[in-house]
């Protein structure tokens, strides 16, 4: 048996020593001990030594000198000191207060792992933590500095903006005077360009808002099918102009829906939107409503451009905009779709995409069918 603990002794890379309780005289020493201190004798030659001669100790010191006092043993105790050649060292200290059975003095065994290289590495790990927390912290105060720009930006857009569209508008409509067809061609454009605009403007700062995780949501009971009539309505103009036709198709005896008011707008106008903005002349949207699986869901479907199946992944991302010619040469800035996405999610539901390239495409989304 003895020689198992002397083997295990000189095999431990752990350090195993014991030294008198009150002056911390060495009593006994293995390599392992030699090592940790980064010393260059043999293990018999500590013997007899002071433990202060051997350790620079740190601050740590009389905490295990007063806990092994108090208890007669301790556990795990990690602490830190310096070799006699100024290297740092962490150890995992294990120990106890035996009395000696000949003389009755007290001495104290121990056994040190030591933990360097992974105190090291959890420094470094620390350390990266704070540059990743201050970054975070700059990059939060950019956001929200860049919300900022944008909130105040786009509000002093909106003045003028609405007051050239009118002017333009009342120009237009011949209630200034007279106005020739080249000026009125031209009144219509500064119009349908200011329209765009201000679609531009109320994109970003839905965006913002979401963004800055400030959408409240004032939720009521609503009647989907009303709600996709007023849409289909409000943007029957814009459609007819393009001479597509628009219908609202919501499913008969259709209930009410939880939902925000103004953000259902918000979606219905985004989506309905694209599928006039993305169909051509004679084609026809569709904006559907029925029940399904406890929900309500609301198909938008148009015969229009339609979308190649590489880019649906991308189709719900900000400022994406499509590969088609017609995305990329018209207007809009690609948030639309990115603010139906959130809104709908927000309002627990989920949203999809079924598009076909040449032949159109389905945009469908589902609301909470509001309590009875
Ligand atoms: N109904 C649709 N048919 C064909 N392509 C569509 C349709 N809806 C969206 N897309 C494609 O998805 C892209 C992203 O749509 P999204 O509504 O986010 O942006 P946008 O309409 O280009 O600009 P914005 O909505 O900001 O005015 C569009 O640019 C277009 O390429
Ligand atoms: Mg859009």
């Amino acid at each position: 048996m003895e020689d198992l603990y002397k083997r295990l002794l000189e095999f431990t890379r752990d350090g195993v020593y014991r030294y008198t309780w009150e002056d911390g005289r060495i009593l006994m020493a293995n390599q392992g001990l030699v090592d940790i201190l980064d010393l260059d004798c043999s293990p018999g030659a500590l013997v007899g030594k002071l433990l202060r001669d051997v350790i620079i100790y740190t601050e740590e010191e009389g905490t295990i000198r007063h806990s092994l006092e108090k208890s007669g043993e301790v556990h795990g105790f990690e602490y830190h000191f310096k070799t006699l050649n100024g290297r740092d060292k962490w150890v995992l200290h294990d120990s106890l207060i035996v009395k000696d059975p000949d003389t009755g003095e007290k001495i104290a065994e121990a056994i040190v792992k030591d933990i360097t290289e992974r105190k090291h590495v959890e420094e470094e790990l620390c350390k990266a933590h704070e540059v990743l927390a201050q970054s975070h912290e700059e990059l939060r105060r950019l956001n929200e500095l860049k919300s900022g720009f944008i909130s105040a930006v786009s509000h002093e857009f909106r003045t003028p903006l609405t007051i050239i569209r009118s002017f333009s508008d009342i120009m237009a409509k011949k209630k200034l005077g007279e106005v020739n067809d080249r000026q009125l061609e031209n009144l219509r454009t500064v119009v349908k360009q200011a329209d765009h605009l201000s679609d531009l403007v109320t994109n970003l700062l839905d965006l913002n808002t979401i963004e800055a995780g400030k959408m409240e949501l004032k939720m009521r009971s609503l009647s989907a099918a009303e709600f996709i009539e007023d849409v289909v309505a409000a943007l029957a103009p814009l459609a007819a102009e393009k001479g597509v036709s628009i219908k609202a198709r919501p499913e008969e005896g259709l209930g009410l829906v939880e939902a925000d008011e103004h953000c259902l707008t918000r979606i219905l106008n985004n989506l309905v939107g694209n599928a006039v903005k993305f169909t051509s002349s004679g084609g026809t949207v569709t904006v559907r409503a029925f029940e399904a699986g406890g929900m309500v869901e609301v198909d938008v479907e148009d015969d229009g451009t339609g979308i190649p199946g590489c880019y649906l992944a991308e189709i719900f991302d900000e400022f994406f905009r499509g590969p088609t010619e017609r995305a990329r040469q018209g207007w809009g800035a690609g948030l639309g779709l990115a603010i139906v996405k959130n809104l709908v999610e927000q309002h627990g539901g989920s949203v999809r995409v079924h598009s076909e390239l040449g032949k159109g495409s389905m945009f469908a989304f589902t609301l909470r069918k509001a309590a009875p």
